[in-house]
């Protein structure tokens, strides 16, 4: 049991966001090992309420970057007017090289059987910390974090 579970914690820790990426051609059978792990995903009385668009097309990647994706991509794509389009995910190899970002520890996300209120924020103090914190810690460098 523990190896499987240190090879699921290899995937997850090695996780990170990506926002660039280097022109690559990703080949179909990887795009269908990504989708073969999607159709396992819950869902409510697995129903499945989804349909996943594969985009190749250069030009329409290229679109998928305006704001309004309702309106100017799913035309593009032959979404049907009743389906909307909730999520756009991108794959390649990263054009930079990732680095993992800062996790919060256990002990300040964690409570046994009930709230500890050690860790609680105000509104205020949240209001506080987004002020003068949040911007420091955003991208950080795991191993910059204190
Ligand atoms: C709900 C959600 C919304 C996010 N929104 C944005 C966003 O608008 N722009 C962006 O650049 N990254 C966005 N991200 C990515 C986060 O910035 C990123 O997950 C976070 O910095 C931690 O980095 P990591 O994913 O590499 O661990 C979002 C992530 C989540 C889960």
């Amino acid at each position: 049991m523990t190896s499987r579970y240190e090879s699921l914690m290899d995937v997850v820790r090695s996780r990170m966001t990506n926002r660039a990426f280097a022109p690559a051609e990703i080949p179909r059978a990887h795009v269908e090992m990504i989708l073969g792990a999607a159709r396992h995903a819950p869902s409510g009385a697995n129903a499945q309420p989804w349909h996943f668009i594969v985009v190749t097309d250069e030009g329409a990647k290229a679109a998928i970057g305006q704001d309004d994706i309702q309106k100017q991509v799913k035309p593009l794509l032959s979404g049907p007017d009743e389906l909307s389009i909730i999520d756009v995910m991108c794959f390649g190899p990263p054009l930079k090289p990732s680095y993992k970002r800062g996790k919060k520890w256990l002990d300040q996300i964690v409570s046994w059987d009930r709230f500890d209120p050690a860790n609680a924020m105000t509104d205020a103090q949240i209001n506080e910390w987004v002020k003068t914190t949040r911007h420091k810690v955003m991208y950080r460098d795991e191993s910059r974090v204190d």
